[in-house]
């Protein structure tokens, strides 16, 4: 049983949330009880004031002290050992762990700010300050409830069948795999035949190593705290799914070293992409600020995904539906964090000599070992500009072939760099 103690300037924003499903039943189960404080109580004054002007100015208006600090205090003394807790966004981030600790807490006392924020002296009287996010909520009650909801769910008897709780997202420190239910087939799509094969052995496979690989793409953070077995991880270091390639026309330069944007070859376009479905590349960006180009590439794309290509050659178009246009590439790297969760490492190439270069077998072992995202960076024209160069995290060596000639096109040059990177070992 987990007591919750709201001190709130709106314990009107709690009834609702709490009266349905299964924060309504926890109550009725005597498994939490909420109770709600309502933070004017504690004002001493004719008009209940509970905040006042910031010192030092600026906008807004601030907490005051001292009618929290009454409310906590009386917390204190009435309650047995009560945990203050103060909803503020500068406080540790909120997660699943967090929340099974305080599911063995008796009593949970929940303090939400408003307008901009508490006096900075009431941290000195709580326990602990949580955050739920990154993010600017305009009170603590929405980060309350969230609080309140995470915590019930954990408490043993509230869900009424335990294993799902121990099932789902974050409880194992993975992501959880994905549900199906009825009908068996819905809008062409097939729920996986494992899940209605009744084999529990085989579903219960299935599902933790659907589980490993979901987390691998979108949370690869949350991966360096889970407990794996030696061959989980070898199963998620199988393949370099976690590796794109960008091909930029900007900025690069040309024969006399001047910055310029090239213009898109489709031959370009079409082998980098073969060679990346090859290889097993996530995602083949094709950069350029050039609207006409960009043009020019839907098209390409389009052709061969719903056009007359697309039934003329299917494997093309299997290949060529990894092609994702963009402007820039800072929209490429935002566009990888967005799928992967974390930021890709910059992989640059340039076919000049320069100094401190990653080596093939380095940087092949990194995308094999590191759960992070690798963006792989080739440059049409003359080269890559130096400034993507020094943005990059490292510069892959060169490609040499043992001759004084050095003039790879960069589709070429794409097919032996994805050999060596993510290409079946010799
Ligand atoms: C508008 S916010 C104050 C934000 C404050 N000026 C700042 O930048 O840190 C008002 C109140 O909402 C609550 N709040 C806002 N975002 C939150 C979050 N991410 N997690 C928990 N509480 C939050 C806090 O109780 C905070 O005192």
């Amino acid at each position: 049983m987990v007591n919750f103690t709201v001190v709130t300037l709106f314990p009107g924003m709690f009834p609702s949330p709490l009266d349905y499903s299964i924060l309504k039943k926890a109550q009725e189960k005597g498994m939490i009880s909420v109770r709600l404080i309502d933070l004017r109580d504690y004002a001493t004054d004719r008009h209940r004031v509970t905040d006042d002007y910031p010192y030092g100015g600026g906008q807004g208006m601030v907490m005051k002290p001292e009618p929290l600090v009454a409310a906590i205090e009386d917390m204190r003394s009435k309650l047995v050992n009560p945990r203050l807790i103060l909803l503020t966004p500068r406080g540790k981030v909120f997660d699943q762990a967090e929340a099974q600790r305080l599911a063995q807490e008796k009593e949970l006392v929940l303090i939400c700010g408003r307008y901009e924020g508490i006096d900075e002296r009431v941290r000195n009287f709580v326990d602990d300050e949580i955050s739920i996010g990154d993010y600017t909520l305009s009170g603590g009650e929405l980060a309350a409830m969230v609080v309140i909801d995470a915590v019930t769910r954990l408490i043993p008897g509230v869900l009424g069948n335990l294993r799902s709780s121990q099932e789902e997202s974050f409880s194992n420190g993975l992501l959880e795999y994905p549900q199906y239910t009825r009908p068996e087939e819905f809008r062409g799509m097939k729920a996986p035949e494992v899940l209605l094969s009744g084999d529990h052995e085989r579903i219960r496979k299935w599902r933790r190593e659907m589980s490993l690989k979901i987390t691998r793409d979108r949370r690869p953070d949350l991966l360096k705290q889970a407990r794996l077995a030696p061959q989980e991880r070898r199963l998620l270091s199988e393949s370099p799914k976690r590796l794109y390639v960008a091909l930029l026309h900007y900025p690069v330069y040309d024969k006399k070293g001047q910055i310029v944007t090239t213009s898109i070859t489709t031959m370009d376009i079409h082998d980098i992409a073969r060679s990346a479905r090859t290889y097993g590349v996530r995602g083949f960006y094709v950069v350029t600020p050039v609207r006409a180009l960009q043009k020019l590439t839907l098209k390409i794309i389009a052709h061969w995904e719903k056009g007359y290509g697309s039934r003329y050659n299917e494997t093309r178009k299997e290949a060529l539906s990894l092609v994702r246009l963009k402007d820039t590439l800072d929209n490429v790297i935002m566009d990888v964090e967005k799928e992967c969760g974390a930021k890709p490492q910059l992989i640059g190439t340039s076919a000049r000599g320069r100094e401190r270069r990653l080596s093939f077998s380095r940087a092949r072992e990194m995308i094999k070992e590191d759960f992070a995202p690798f963006l792989l960076l080739l440059g049409t024209g003359w080269g890559l500009a130096e400034t993507v160069l020094n943005q990059s995290d490292y510069i892959l060596e060169a490609i040499e072939g043992g001759t004084d000639y050095n003039h790879l096109s960069v589709r070429s040059a794409a097919a032996i760099i994805l050999d060596r990177l993510a290409g079946k070992e010799l």
